[in-house]
């Protein structure tokens, strides 16, 4: 499968920061491993104008789960993919957190990104009260077998693992447990969809990844790339990750 580098901007970012996306094609050509940025709704339809040649996708950071209707303020996926994203990050931490999305409310978003062709991509994660109660597996195992649709395939699904604790703190988990979670992903994603659809399916470690450790975590077993905050949004931080998931391969 190809490896995937995938950039969560947040509510960062106005049009100034298309420059930063213009020199992110320029350094990276043709990429070894898929590149995805998923930059704040107001900038998806001229990012993708502006990538529309280059090998940088761009994508959303969340969709409503119905199709249309009356949901002022809220996105559809087919109206992400009409303004040119090629996938939808849904069930981030913050969108559980600050907007109370459960994982029933996850997986229908997820449902509604495969039916308007993008790739979801699904994320799962436990806190650090969660971590320390020895809870981990139990939680992630929850939120995949609720917050996955019966729609997912290799090609249109990626998992991100972002531990709530380590998302923007410099806390990292220890590479063996990073391990731990992205071999049981793989298990528990195997046990539902079968072997080598799970096989397919990229897996990304989230939270606090920079050019300084990525490699170490690029070299972990099951770690199919990484969903990057802060250190995606300037060109030259970003562009040092790539390369680290490009050098492991
Ligand atoms: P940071 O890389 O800033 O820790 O954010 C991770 C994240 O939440 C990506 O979705």
């Amino acid at each position: 499968m190809r490896k995937l580098a995938a950039g969560n901007w947040k509510m960062n970012g106005t049009r100034a920061a298309l420059s930063e996306l213009e020199a992110l094609a320029q350094a990276h050509p043709t990429p070894s491993v898929d590149i995805l940025i998923c930059p704040p709704a107001t900038l998806v339809q001229p990012a993708a104008a502006l990538l529309a040649d280059a090998a940088v996708a761009i994508g959303g950071q969340d969709c409503h789960m119905a199709r249309a209707g009356a949901h002022t303020g809220d996105i559809a996926a087919a109206q992400l993919a009409d303004a040119g994203a090629t996938a939808v990050i849904v069930g981030h931490s913050e969108r559980r957190e600050d907007h109370g999305e459960t994982s029933d409310v996850v997986r229908e978003k997820a449902n509604a990104a495969h039916d308007a062709g993008l790739i979801a991509v699904i994320c799962v994660g436990e806190t650090l009260a969660e971590r320390d109660a020895g809870h981990t597996l139990d939680v992630i195992g929850a939120q995949l077998a609720a917050s996955l649709p019966e729609t997912c395939t290799a090609a249109n699904t990626v998992i991100a693992y972002e531990p709530v604790w380590a998302i923007g703190t410099g806390k990292m988990p220890t590479l063996d447990q990073i391990a731990e979670v992205h071999g049981f992903l793989r298990d528990t994603l195997a046990a539902r969809f079968g072997d080598s659809e799970a096989a397919g399916m990229r897996l990304l470690y989230g939270g606090s990844v920079k050019a300084t450790n990525a490699a170490e975590i690029f070299a972990v077993a099951n770690v199919d790339g990484a969903l990057v905050g802060g250190a995606s949004l300037r060109e030259d931080d970003f562009s040092q990750i790539i390369s680290a998931l490009q050098d492991a391969l």
